[in-house]
């Protein structure tokens, strides 16, 4: 017999993009993100007005992924949201209109963890091409603006932190520099930009000693600082005319950092293969060089397409529809949890 298909609207609201997704299984039919423009001119995520935005955005945004992909709102079998860790606000409006959908519509509430949900974004299915899954297990290495983790994934719900970041995101040294340097928010994808007519081995910054698994960026952050600020006290426009140089040597050196570490996991867990996951996986040297090290060691590389790789509802739908098949919804009091571990 047929098994029946499962309709699922995904909604991802953690941080500053409004996200729908609308799967059929683990088929995305459409993924539509509307991300936030206004925290550009602060540098940074407001959290009030992300939260704001998100009330704007959620229903045009919702209204397209449905229309996209061609399906009644009341063909839906469950509604499925991201629950943490996020951004109290901003988690809170995706909630409430997911539980609002739950209640009007009598299906199932299904909540995601986002960091679970980048790491599932593997098993999504797409017209584009028919790919490869990973198989149990495998680990992953997910980088994102909030973390960095190594992460053996045994099951699709079953996760080991092998190690992570003791201080900052990988994704906030990467913004972080790129505000020191005059460059918009969210800086990632404008280092990568420069970095790619740069000299990679032109500067070198400080190396962090953490020992075991775990990650650190505070101190790259503050030695590209002091490095900035000393180069601008001979040369005020340095920048100007260093800037693909500097952008080239700072993403490697963040690379070789993430890559050392990575390479240790490997070598712990032979046989595992290796997965990207996380906004900062949409970079073009950190690609790269996770083949190079996957080649060489003769195990399989599993690289998210860049739609999949920030945050968007897509991946939630994968983790949702995981959940719907061992029947594991949630009840109407769902509440966000801020700091939802793996
Ligand atoms: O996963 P994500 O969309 O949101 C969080 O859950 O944090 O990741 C956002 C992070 C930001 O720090 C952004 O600068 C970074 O991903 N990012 C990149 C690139 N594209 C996005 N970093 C480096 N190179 C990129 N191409
Ligand atoms: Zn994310």
């Amino acid at each position: 017999m047929q098994k029946k298909d499962i309709y699922i609207l995904a909604i991802e609201s953690s941080c500053d993009d409004t996200s729908a997704a609308v799967m059929r299984n683990a088929f995305v039919l459409s993924n539509i993100t509307a991300s936030q423009k206004i925290h550009e001119q602060y540098g940074g995520v407001v959290p009030e007005l992300a939260g704001r935005d998100h009330e704007k955005n959620i229903v045009p945004v919702v209204r397209a992924a449905l229309k996209k992909a061609g399906i009644e709102a009341t063909q839906l079998d469950a509604v499925a949201v991201t629950s943490g860790p996020g951004l109290m606000g901003s988690l809170l409006v995706g909630i409430s209109f997911a539980k609002s959908l739950s209640l009007a519509l009598q299906i199932p509430l299904i909540s995601v963890n986002h960091m679970q949900a980048h790491i599932l974004a593997h098993f999504l299915e797409d017209e584009k091409e028919k790919k490869e899954i990973p198989s149990f297990p495998f680990i992953c290495l997910t980088v994102s603006g909030g973390h960095t983790q190594l992460v053996l994934v045994k099951g699709h719900f079953e996760f080991e932190v092998l190690g992570q970041t003791i201080d900052d995101a990988v994704g906030e040294a990467f913004d972080k520099a790129a505000k020191i340097l005059g460059l918009p928010y969210p800086g990632g994808p404008f280092i990568d930009k420069y970095a790619k007519e740069g000299d990679r081995t032109r500067f070198s910054f400080a190396n962090s000693r953490v020992p075991n698994l775990d990650f650190s960026f505070s101190g790259i952050k503050t030695s590209f600082l002091y490095f900035i600020r000393d180069h601008v006290k001979t040369d005020p426009h340095f920048v100007e005319k260093n800037l693909n140089d500097i952008c080239a040597s700072y993403q490697e050196h963040l690379t070789n950092s993430l890559l050392k570490t990575t390479a240790i996991a490997l070598d712990e867990h032979m046989g595992c293969d290796l997965a990207l996951a996380g906004g900062v996986s949409a970079n073009g040297r950190l690609r790269e060089r996770v083949l190079q090290l996957t080649e060489s060691r003769k195990i399989n590389a599993f690289i998210p397409p860049f739609e999949y790789c920030t945050d968007n509802a897509a991946m939630i739908g994968a983790g949702a529809y995981f959940k719907f098949l061992r029947n594991d919804f949630s009840s109407l009091t769902l509440l966000p949890d801020v700091k939802m571990h793996l």
